[in-house]
């Protein structure tokens, strides 16, 4: 069904609705905007709870003729000052200012979805159009005027929120904090999740009961980061993957993020997300704008798989710039945890020549190509060749690359820089550091201001310089540490428009280059990266069976062809288990798959072993591409079971994993899901065939698996 937005009540009330999800705003009072509705999709709107407001000890009366008060209102823009005291979602102070009240002014539905000036934004396509509300909010008194746009897509269930303030006043104001979302329920139960982690440690569902105050997830660092990522979930108690009601929020930012949860002394729920007041703060002069990140509304009736499918769509439709979006990605190998910063020519297209033998497609040079980079300690910023180790130069060994047959691909952390690099002693204010304090250290490099116009200016030249010999088909753009020694609020900001200014000009000019986002895995896996960049190494941490979690953890908002999942070395380097190839490749075959072995050191039964699994996806990557990741429900956290489905329900690819082999196993027939009932389909491998429905009723049995660390796939296809 295609978005719907109606006004009612003489424009007083608007419903906004596409097939799954309606959202109901109100003006009050003749002046405050409320929220009354959000949720489930309704035919209409006819104020059937209409909450009262009652003479209550405490409570500020917004209208002194009733009992109204902004302290129990679903208010759409919070601010503080006016008797609310919950968290506010928009606080300005001027030289005579400390609060400010918006007030109403009007509201229109638009034409075409503006773009968010210098940011990354939410698009119309063909695939899902879209209808926006513009909201005007004013406070005369303080020259202020908040524009709200409010976009429903066709995508079930999708809606985005973004505003700009404009300082219409004859003074300098001060943003002290401006939130994407601000978004109020009435008391109702929920659970709050979200994800959280550390490197290597990624995307663990961190879920609770929302208790009374403010309950908060937050990034400081410059990054989305790995610690939280700029996502957050209610949902109904009982919900799980198949059913019950959920709501997922993110913001379409990579820099440091503030999520906020607040249930209040009479049980409503305010969520929050948007940029953090932390570590921000804006100016504007008098005429100025401002433009906030957009958030992500997301509602589901159908369980968190329901919701997942929902961002998949959306991100896949109406979010990734890249050509490569609906392309089939290139199974590449990746030089890092074959060679470490050991790299020669003479290694490389030994590791290509294999490579090729095998059928990948495309060799990454990772971290170690360039000049004074023999380990982590030294060498980032100047980006020369480093031609001891690469006589023929990066051009030189793309082209023996490309004369394998291969495509070529190049590493890159254009971010940073280490103190030997030239950049830093012939600009040693280049890097971000507060006057007179000596810069913190990590991973021995320091951060470029990419605030500043010069660094961009430097790094385009820098980076061209490389790819306009043309033979780059691939960047993996890394980003390894972060933010510190910021010496005003602005800068962080700054820094991320900064960002983005040089993605806009790099994935502009280089169309055709695959890039990979990176931060040391999933250290900036957010939409705001997503826009320019269709996939992102998930983690370092490698080990197929830890991969089980965190690949899970993301598929929460992000479609498998983001999520790249490489097949490296058992013992695993990061965490020392011992897994079999064939799991290690089961379990990555169901995301964005490439390699990372030292094929010098694979015997030639898994060469050949490896040679048959690189066949088989590369004849499944279409109806990968095309289909749909569900996570199946499981009753034990020991076990986890993907399936992926085409979407005429034709096909489909079941795995099971199970992390450790337990004793008193108990056989209960598993419940298959999403298949069509009418349909029959049969086992690839034993030839068995059932109708759809008996998968999902009667359910199937797995094999006992008598060892640690396992996973099967099973393959079905539908027969006549
Ligand atoms: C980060 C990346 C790795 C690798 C190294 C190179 O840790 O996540 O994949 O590229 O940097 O230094």
């Amino acid at each position: 069904m295609k978005a719907k937005i109606e006004f009612s009540n003489e424009k007083r009330v608007c419903h906004l609705s596409n097939r799954e999800v309606s959202l109901v705003l109100e003006v009050k009072e003749g002046k405050v905007l409320t929220y009354r509705y959000f949720g489930k999709k309704i035919k209409e709107f006819n104020n059937s709870f209409n909450q009262p407001f009652i003479s209550r000890g405490f409570s500020t009366t917004y209208n002194s003729e009733n009992y109204y008060s902004l302290s129990e209102e679903l208010i759409f823009s919070p601010t503080k000052g006016m008797g609310d005291f919950r968290i506010s979602a928009l606080d300005v102070t001027a030289d005579d200012i400390n609060h400010i009240e918006l007030k109403f002014k009007d509201w229109k539905i638009l034409d075409a979805k503006p773009s968010i000036l210098n940011l990354p934004s939410s698009f119309e396509s063909k695939e899902s159009g879209s209808l926006t509300l513009q909201i005007t909010q004013l406070d005369q008194i303080a020259g202020l005027e908040l524009i709200t746009y409010l976009t429903i897509f066709d995508i079930a269930g999708i809606i985005t929120r973004s505003s700009v303030i404009k300082n219409y006043s004859n003074k300098e104001i001060t943003i002290n904090k401006a939130t994407s979302l601000s978004l109020d329920f009435y008391p109702q139960d929920f659970d709050f999740f979200s994800l959280t982690g550390a490197h290597t440690n990624e995307a663990n569902i961190n879920e609770f009961k929302l208790h009374k105050g403010v309950q908060k997830i937050e990034s400081t660092r410059g990054a989305s980061s790995p610690q939280h990522n700029p996502f957050i979930g209610l949902k109904a108690p009982n919900t799980d993957q198949y059913q019950g009601n959920c709501y997922g929020f993110n913001l379409i930012y990579s820099g440091s993020f503030l999520g906020e949860v607040e249930l209040s002394q009479y049980e409503h729920i305010r969520v929050q997300l948007g940029l953090n007041p932390e570590v921000f703060e804006w100016k504007l002069n008098a005429g100025q704008e401002f433009y906030t990140p957009e958030a992500v509304l997301n509602y589901s009736d159908k369980g968190l798989n329901g919701l997942s499918q929902n961002f998949h769509e959306f991100y896949k439709n109406n979010l990734i710039t890249s050509k490569w979006n609906n392309k089939e990605r290139p199974l590449l190998i990746n030089t890092w945890e074959s060679m470490y910063f050991d790299i020669t020519e003479e290694k490389v297209l030994n590791l290509a020549s294999k490579a090729k033998e095998v059928g990948i497609e495309l060799l990454v040079l990772d971290d170690g190509w360039f000049e004074n980079r023999n380990n982590d300690k030294t060498g980032l910023g100047d980006w020369v060749c480093d031609k001891t180790k690469l006589p023929n130069g990066i051009e030189g060994l793309a082209t023996k690359i490309n004369d394998l047959g291969m495509k070529f691909g190049l590493w890159f952390e254009p971010e940073m820089a280490s103190l030997d690099s030239n950049v830093i002693k012939e600009n040693p204010s280049w890097i971000i550091r507060s006057k007179g304090y000596d810069p913190a250290v990590s991973r021995y490099q320091f951060v470029l201001d990419l605030s500043n116009d010069d660094v961009i200016e430097y790094l385009k030249t820098k980076l061209d310089s490389i790819l306009e010999c043309g033979k780059i088909s691939y960047i993996k753009w890394d980003m390894n540490r972060n933010i510190t020694d910021v010496s005003n609020k602005q800068l962080q900001h700054k820094y991320i428009l900064g960002l983005y200014k040089l993605l806009n000009y790099l994935t502009n000019k280089y169309p055709e280059i695959l890039f990979e986002s990176c931060a040391s895995g999933g250290g900036r896996l957010d939409p705001g990266m997503l826009y320019y960049m269709p996939q992102c190494w998930t983690s370092d941490n490698s080990d197929a069976i830890s991969r089980l979690k965190i690949q899970s953890g993301y598929s929460l908002m992000y479609s498998p062809m983001v999520l790249t999942n490489h097949i490296t070395t058992s013992p695993n380097h990061q965490i020392g288990r011992v897994t079999e190839l064939k799991v290690r490749y089961n379990i990555g075959s169901f995301f964005n798959l490439g390699v990372e072995l030292n094929l010098e050191n694979c015997s030639q039964e898994e060469l050949d072993d490896l040679k048959q699994y690189i066949s088989q996806y590369k004849n499944d990557r279409k109806f990968l591409l095309d289909s749909q990741f569900y996570r199946l429900q499981t009753t034990d956290s020991n076990d986890f079971m993907w399936l992926i489905i085409n979407k005429e329900k034709t096909e489909f690819k079941v795995l099971i994993a199970k992390v450790l082999s337990k004793p008193g196993i108990v056989f209960s027939p598993f419940k298959l899901k999403y298949l069509n009932p009418e349909f029959k389909y049969q086992n690839q491998e034993t030839q068995e065939s059932y109708y759809g429905d008996e998968l999902m009723e009667n359910g199937v049995s797995f094999p006992r698996l008598r060892k640690d660390f396992q996973a099967l796939v099973y393959h079905f296809k539908k027969i006549n």
